[in-house]
């Protein structure tokens, strides 16, 4: 399933995969926003930078979002400040405008026509809810705190009455596939080495080295920008992993409102996007935590109908969905490595992972050129916040023990093989093994093991996107056992396959 952004990839360049052994000053493992932003700065410094990637550049997370960039987040700067206080908040305005700041700059110095437009953000209600009233309120207060400028509104570009909203000035949007391909673009010319289809099986944290299936690269500094570290960090143990579902429309009309839109009741982020003189609506929606999607729920089927509830939806051209991993205190890690001088890491941008990217990218290439930055204490990947933490790790940690303990003791939901529906994947334990186990249209059927090769959690079936998805710390693999995403650097192993 093809995100929105793919119609409009004008950037069919291909990246070799690694072939061989190589030394570098830096190694970024990762080609997405984060990744290619830290590229971009050590290299244009004059460091020697290789990047790896797993599939194509933009292609995980950063071509699955919405394109959306503003300095507050999606859960609000409210909830931000309840836990971590006015000065924090501001910062964090800070920081984020500064980053979408550097979008604009660059796009504009490197000549990347990637369609950035500065909008505003609303946040609306539909209903009068007295308890997400208040929020609108407290929202509205953070952000005055922030020193951002919003107000309090009556009407939106929607074309739907809402009860009341907030408007906040000044965001953006963009392409944010079209704006990484054109940082890869920039950052071939000026001789980094860019490997796509070059999964990392491997890290020697100690001598900062990788190894993919055809080569290794030995670096001074190695930087995790692969949305949540590969391997076992502890920071996983706190992060929750979530889904969300995306769905770009044509409409009948003409009538296809400007700006960052999101509806709070329940939360679904609405935006339109122009290429080449076609027009789309593109909304986003439906989170759940990976591996725990409700049985039998269309998710994509939920999307359409409220679309089509609110909008003269023509066509739905395009559907995707994509992963987030929130932090345990509502703030990114971004930084140095536990226990590691050489080792950097960014993760934990929830849903508002562009701006917070960049933020990333920036703050990386500062701590690995040796310069001062004014967010390296506040995003530090080292810090300890067992009071700001604490609830969330405890949810996480209960969420992953019951998965243990729960999905292995739990009778599977069929018995046997031949129980598996067509076209679906269904847990199947034979001879004291727990398979994952798909029957193709055909009728034919495969199986991996279930258990993920990350911490030994059993994997879930995800029929919307028919992959197989761990609940505890969002690894994702394809139907034959190949990794998607998440920390597990191994497939499923394979058990037997009728094809
Ligand atoms: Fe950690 Fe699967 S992702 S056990």
């Amino acid at each position: 399933m093809a995100a929105i952004w793919q119609v409009a990839k004008d950037d069919n360049q291909a990246y070799p995969a690694l072939d061989g052994d190589i030394e570098t000053d830096v190694l970024v493992i990762g080609a997405g926003i984060t990744g290619l932003t830290t590229a971009l700065q050590v290299a244009e410094a004059g460091k020697r930078v290789v990047v790896l990637e797993a599939l194509r550049v933009g292609g995980g997370t950063t071509g699955a979002s919405t394109g959306n960039l503003y300095a507050p987040v999606t859960k609000g700067l409210s909830t931000l400040r309840k836990k971590w206080g006015d000065s924090v908040i501001g910062q964090v305005a800070a920081s984020r405008t500064e980053a979408v700041d550097y979008i604009e700059e660059t796009a504009r110095r490197l000549g990347v026509d990637c369609a950035f437009h500065r909008r505003p953000l609303y946040r609306v209600l539909t209903d009068d809810d007295s308890a997400l009233n208040n929020s609108l309120d407290e929202e509205l207060d953070a952000l005055l705190c922030a020193g951002l400028t919003a107000s309090l509104v009556s009407e939106t570009p929607l074309p739907f009455p809402i009860h009341r909203g907030l408007k906040l000035d000044n965001q953006a949007q963009f392409d944010p596939l079209r704006y990484v391909q054109g940082l890869a673009r920039e950052l071939s010319r000026l001789g980094v080495g860019l490997y796509e289809y070059s999964s990392v099986l491997d890290i020697d944290f100690d001598h900062c080295r990788a190894e993919t299936a055809t080569g290794k690269v030995s670096a001074e500094s190695i930087v995790l920008a692969t949305h949540t570290p590969k391997g076992i960090n502890l920071l996983q143990t706190g992060m929750e992993p979530l889904r969300e579902y995306g769905i770009a429309a044509r409409l009948s009309g003409q009538d296809y409102p400007q700006g960052i839109l999101w509806v709070l009741d329940p939360f679904h982020s609405i935006r339109s996007y122009q290429h080449a003189g076609q027009d789309y609506l593109i909304m986003i929606g439906e989170q759940h935590k990976t591996g725990e999607g409700e049985p039998g729920v269309d998710y994509y089927g939920r999307m359409e109908s409220y679309l089509r509830s609110k909008f003269p939806v023509a066509s739905v051209d395009y559907r995707w969905s994509a992963q987030q991993y929130g932090s345990a205190d509502g703030l990114p890690y971004i930084g140095r490595r536990h226990g590691s001088e050489r080792v950097f890491l960014a993760t934990g941008f929830a849903g508002d992972g562009l701006t917070w990217g960049t933020v990333a990218g920036r703050l990386l290439g500062d701590l690995i050129l040796g310069h001062d930055s004014r967010w390296s204490e506040l995003y530090d990947a080292t810090r300890f916040t067992p009071v700001k933490s604490m609830k969330e790790w405890v949810k996480e940690n209960t969420a992953v023990a019951k998965h243990l303990a729960q999905d292995y003791l739990t009778p599977t939901e069929v018995k046997a093989l031949d129980d598996v529906p067509v076209g679906e994947g269904r847990i199947v334990a034979l001879e004291g093994d727990k398979l994952a186990v798909y029957r193709n249209e055909l009728g034919q059927v495969s199986a991996v093991s279930a258990v993920c090769p990350h911490l030994k959690c059993l994997v879930h079936w995800n029929p919307g996107d028919r992959t197989w998805d761990c609940p505890c710390h969002g690894s994702r693999f394809e139907i034959d056992g190949s990794v998607i995403e998440g920390p597990a650097y191994h497939p499923l192993a394979r058990r037997l396959s009728s094809e």
